[in-house]
């Protein structure tokens, strides 16, 4: 009989729960595929005595993470309690620090400490591994670090917020507002318990910042990733981007440039005949670019009991099997520091702007536009019976900073109360 590996779990919601269910109900396809069976020792959650819906009787329990993390059956921990630090950070550090392996579904504690962990588990000779931390059930981590080690990856793009994907989609085919789409959403309980994490673009840029250090070997930086959310996204804007041919995502682009590395979370327009531009409700998507393969698209479900699990346990499975994968596709010490470069590579940016209905308020905005060297591909002005004229501008190619430079001349023109609102075009 081969030495089984030995789990402690901890953290026993919605994904926790769910690898417990596969581990009991699978071991003997797991135990074939990786060679040794996969057992549990020990759990761990804040509640004991809570009915969690699978039979945990058998196992250990430690009401501190941290003691389970160390305990001398524990070969491997499995952190799914979240939070970016506090008893999962703590624990995480407890496990390298005692040379047992970790793999978490954790994108807060890896976008805000990926490089110490990963430097720690070197250092220890341990894994450190986190597939379920991007993009749910889609295996992303290892199609970049494993299936695409082969190239140079040019440009990595994602939807990864299922619920910014369902409140976006949603405002379009029901045509209803955004804030009565939001209070759906938290009724669903599609939000977190901070729901900026979410509509601020939060989580999916932790996201993106985990995926570009496994695209560009570059040390994990979530603290230069140009971050907004989607709660100024208009039913106005989706309607006007569908009648341009376009759809509107929260869209996370990641490209290495000559200036350095661009990370930006931003709703983005998006050609509606796109794969993006296709997606619909809770599900992600993920692009991925080489010099080799040219373009790779995966979509799947981006959360959920069923497919987070799924993807911690390829992750467990790897251990199992004896694959010793680096955290980020490359030695930590390896990972170069990012050279952060603000958003600079060029796009057609939408314009929507509501101008005084008076002479001469157009032709000083398209003469703001024309002196920050911005010129301009399509105009609309829509019908109106208030006291400003709704206009809509689609710009030829350029760059955010002039954009910004003609934005606020806009604002000292005296023709427009509230900004414009821009949104990026992004090329998929
Ligand atoms: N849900 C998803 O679809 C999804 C998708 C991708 C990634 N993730 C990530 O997976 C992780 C877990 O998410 P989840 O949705 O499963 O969360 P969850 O349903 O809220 O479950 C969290 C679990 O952690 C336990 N816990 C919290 N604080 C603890 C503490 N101080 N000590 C011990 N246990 C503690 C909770 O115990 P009690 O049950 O006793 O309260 C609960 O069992 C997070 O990092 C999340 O970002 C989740």
């Amino acid at each position: 009989m081969t030495t089984p590996l030995r789990l402690g779990i901890a953290g026993l919601g919605t994904v926790g729960t769910g690898v417990v269910k596969i581990v009991r109900q699978k071991a003997e396809l797991l135990a074939e595929r990786a060679g040794r069976p996969i057992a549990i020792s020990a759990i761990s959650a804040r509640t004991r005595d809570k009915d969690r819906g699978v039979n945990i009787s058998s196992y250990a329990w430690e009401d501190d993470p941290v003691a389970l993390a160390t305990r001398d059956d524990v070969d491997l921990f499995v952190e799914l309690m979240g939070g970016s630090d506090g008893p999962a950070k703590a624990a995480t550090e407890a496990a390298l620090a005692a040379g047992k392996h970790v793999v978490t579904a954790n994108k807060a504690m890896l976008a805000h400490h990926g490089q110490a962990l990963a430097e720690a588990a070197e250092a220890a000779g341990a894994v450190l591994r986190f597939e379920a931390a991007v993009a749910g059930g889609i295996p992303v981590v290892k199609a970049l670090t494993e299936g695409l080690a082969g190239n140079d990856i040019t440009r990595v793009m994602g939807v990864m917020n299922g619920t910014c994907n369902y409140i976006l989609t949603r405002m379009q085919s029901a045509g209803l507002p955004y804030d009565e789409v939001f209070e759906e959403a938290n009724q669903l309980g599609f939000l977190e318990a901070d729901p900026t994490l979410d509509v601020g673009g939060i989580d999916a840029g932790h996201k993106l910042a985990l995926l570009a250090a496994a695209a560009f070997g570059t040390r994990v930086d979530f603290a230069a990733v140009e971050l907004e959310g989607i709660e100024r996204v208009t039913i106005a804007d989706i309607r006007h981007a569908e009648d341009l041919g376009y759809r509107i995502k929260l869209l996370g682009v990641a490209q290495m440039t000559g200036r350095g590395l661009e990370q930006r979370m931003s709703p983005c327009l998006v050609p509606r005949k796109s794969p993006l531009g296709q997606l619909e409700g809770g599900t992600n998507m993920v692009v991925l670019e080489g010099d080799q393969v040219e373009q790779i698209v995966l979509r799947g479900p981006g959360a959920g009991e069923g497919p987070t699990a799924s993807a911690v346990m390829g992750d467990v499975i790897d251990v199992a099997r004896g694959f010793r994968a680096t955290t980020f596709g490359m030695p930590a010490h390896a990972l170069a520091a990012a050279r952060p470069a603000r958003t600079a590579t060029p796009a057609p940016y939408y314009l929507r702007m509501a101008l005084h209905d008076k002479p001469g308020a157009l032709a000083k905005v398209a003469t703001v536009l024309g002196n920050a060297g911005i010129s301009i591909d399509r105009m609309r002005q829509t019908k109106h019976r208030d006291v400003t004229a709704p206009v809509l501008i689609v710009t030829h190619k350029t760059t955010r900073d002039a954009l910004d430079d003609a934005l606020k001349a806009m604002g000292g023109l005296g023709v427009m109360d509230t900004p414009p609102v821009a949104l990026r075009i992004e090329s998929v």
